[in-house]
Order: C-alpha cells, then sequence, then structure tokens
C-alpha cells in the first residue's frame, strides 16, 4: 500500500466551495491498481455469469431515477443547526466515496478499453452509476449552500495504490456493505416518514440496487480468478479484509452517531445489522466469512470503537501536537490488539455454507 501526504489546498478553493475534510483513516480514499495486471486477466471460468451481468448493467434501469423532484424546491434554512451540521457531513462522506469509485472505474474503462472490451465495459457502466450518485450528493449540498468541487479533489486528493487482488476484495465489499447501508436506512425512514427531514432518503431503495450490481459483478470477477479464493493464502487475505471493512465502518458510524440518532436510528444496532448482513452477504462470493455471532465478536468491535473516541477526543484537545501524538498510541495498539484477536476468532467456512445451500 502507497499513501503519500494529504495535498489539499484549501485557500485554492473557489468561495462557497467546501474544503474537503481532513484526510485520516476513516475518511473514503482514492485507489490506483496495476491496470496492465487486470487487462491480462483470464475471465473465461466465469465467462457466462460476467456476461449476463454486464447486461444487467448496459440496461440501465436507474437511468430516469435521478431527477429531482419538487420535494427538493424549498428552503432549508430553518433546519436544526445541529441536524445540518451532521447530515452536510454525511453528504460530503458519500459523495467522496461515490466520486472515489467513479474515478477508478473511469480509469480502468479507459485502460481496459482495446485489452479487455468485456471488463473495460462493465466499468464504464459502473462509472456511470456513481457519477450520477456524487452528482446527486453534490447538488444535495448545494442545498445547503455547499458544494465540493470535484475538479480539485482529482487533482489533490491523495491516491493509495492497491493490487488488482486487493481491489477486488475491496470494491466488492464496499459495493455490498454500502447497499446495506442504504437500503436499512430507507426501509427505516419507509416506515417513519416523519423523520425524513430532506428528501434524498427517498432514492435509496433504486439507487441501493445499483451498489448491489457492482457488487454482483465484483462477486462474479472474484470467482473466475480461483487464485482470489482457492488456497489458504486468498482465505487469510478475505478475513482480513472482511474484519478491516467491519472495523472502518463501526469507527465511523459511532464516532458520527449524531447523524444516525437525527433520522432515528440507533447507531450501535445500525452498524450491528449492517455488518451481519454484509457479512452474510459475502459467503456467496468468499472462501470464509467472519463469525459475527461469536461470543467475543462485537465486543471487542466495539472496544476498537471505544479507542478510536478517546483518540478523537485527544485530537480536539488542546495539548501539544507532540503530546496528542504520544498519548494516542497506547489506543493505537489497543486497536491493533483487538483487531488482532477479531482475526484469531475461526472463520466460518463459506464454500461448505455454499454447498449445503446447493
Ligand atoms: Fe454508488
Ligand atoms: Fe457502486
Amino acid at each position: 500500500m502507497v499513501t503519500s501526504e494529504y495535498t489539499a489546498q484549501p485557500e485554492l478553493l473557489k468561495p462557497g466551495v467546501k474544503a474537503p475534510v481532513k484526510e485520516t483513516l476513516l475518511t473514503p480514499r482514492f485507489y490506483i491498481t496495476d491496470f496492465d495486471a487486470v487487462a491480462s486477466m483470464d475471465l473465461s471460468a466465469n465467462d457466462e455469469e460476467l456476461k449476463a451481468i454486464v447486461a444487467e448493467l448496459k440496461a440501465d434501469y436507474n437511468r430516469h431515477h435521478f431527477v429531482r423532484d419538487d420535494n427538493f424546491q424549498q428552503s432549508w434554512k430553518n433546519l436544526d443547526k445541529q441536524k445540518r451540521l451532521v447530515f452536510v457531513d454525511f453528504l460530503e462522506r458519500s459523495c467522496t466515496s461515490e466520486f472515489s469509485g467513479f474515478l477508478l472505474f473511469k480509469e480502468l474503462s479507459r485502460k481496459l478499453k482495446d485489452r479487455n472490451p468485456l471488463l473495460a465495459e462493465a466499468f464504464s457502466y459502473m462509472a456511470r452509476d456513481e457519477a450520477r450518485h456524487a452528482g446527486f450528493l453534490n447538488k444535495a449540498m448545494a442545498d445547503f449552500s455547499l458544494s465540493l468541487d470535484l475538479n480539485f479533489l482529482t487533482k489533490n486528493r491523495t491516491y493509495t495504490f492497491f493490487p488488482p487482488e486487493w481491489i477486488i476484495y475491496t470494491v466488492y465489499l464496499s459495493e455490498k456493505i454500502g447497499y446495506w447501508r442504504y437500503i436499512l436506512m430507507y426501509r427505516h425512514l419507509e416506515k417513519h416518514p416523519e423523520l425524513q427531514f430532506y428528501p434524498l432518503f427517498r432514492y435509496f431503495d433504486s439507487w441501493c440496487q445499483d451498489e448491489n450490481r457492482h457488487g454482483d459483478f465484483f462477486d462474479a470477477l472474484l470467482r473466475s480468478q480461483p487464485e482470489l479464493w482457492d488456497n489458504w493464502k486468498a482465505r487469510l487475505w478475505v478475513r482480513f479484509f472482511l474484519l478491516t471493512v467491519f472495523v472502518t465502518h463501526t469507527l465511523t458510524v459511532i464516532e458520527r452517531g449524531d447523524f444516525y440518532y437525527a433520522i432515528g436510528i440507533d447507531p450501535f444496532e445500525y452498524n450491528t445489522k449492517v455488518i451481519k448482513k454484509t457479512n452474510e452477504t459475502a459467503a456467496k462470493a468468499f472462501p470464509v466469512i467472519l463469525d459475527t455471532n461469536h461470543p467475543e465478536f462485537f465486543g471487542r468491535v466495539m472496544k476498537c470503537s471505544d479507542s478510536n473516541l478517546k483518540m478523537a477526543a485527544m485530537a480536539n484537545s488542546k495539548c501539544p501536537k507532540f503530546v496528542k501524538m504520544f498519548r494516542r498510541i497506547p489506543h493505537f495498539i489497543a486497536i491493533l490488539w483487538q483487531m488482532l484477536r477479531l482475526f484469531l476468532i475461526p472463520p466460518v467456512d463459506a464454500e461448505i455454507l455454499r454447498s449445503e445451500v446447493r
């Protein structure tokens, strides 16, 4: 993993344009990969399924979905200040992560165009969807007199290099976790329309079907490469990525719990449900999944979150920088220790689960 320093220069931004949040371990990242290695992937082991999913992506079921209806034609000036603050933060993070998907898919489709036309086509449809998602969220931010300068973000954001296999594991998981995040929020607000303080949430049902299809594509891609699931190394990597995605999700949701409370969602319950559902879904693609029913599982995940909250509180204190850094070390070690203990919990064999279902 190659990560360079944060380089955004907010003073270069136009007035009215929001400066990106400071990059931390929990902010959505931007990725690049080994495009030659992706181009030379042999897809023949799962060709039929991949073609079927590309046909689904081509059908573009949501082409008329992302149109702002009359419910957006009003002023949001009277929205409670605290609610506004946490909501704009949610919009910004979501927009950044949708846009990060767009950039990666766009670049993959451009680089593979002449060398792997099936993958290039799939990535171009997925880039189309993510651009719509990011654009829709950016328009929502504009309702609060803010917007993200996506050009600025493209040029000034740090890019992280992931080899293709890591991209396949992490993007698969981020699409599927995205699906569960959106659909659970949608179902909750469908039952409690009085809590929908802004019309965006009503779009999440069809929206999350895009993420689901993207996830299905990565599922088929992963299964077309036996080395990504049919050996002991793949089993270890899968456990590692499931764990890091679930812990990162927990830290982010709990640290930003106020947003979830604002729409009547208990962030602890929501986080547990999102993790359990994503883990169950991953049994379709991965050789192993995590044992989220293990009595220690969520206790240890929450200990990571407690340490993260302590570090976040420290970051806001007035101590000198080096003192803060020094005081953060034991909490950081505590997170790593809990993650190691979580990693050592015996996983569930998804290949056996799959053959039982059959
Ligand atoms: Fe998306
Ligand atoms: Fe997506």
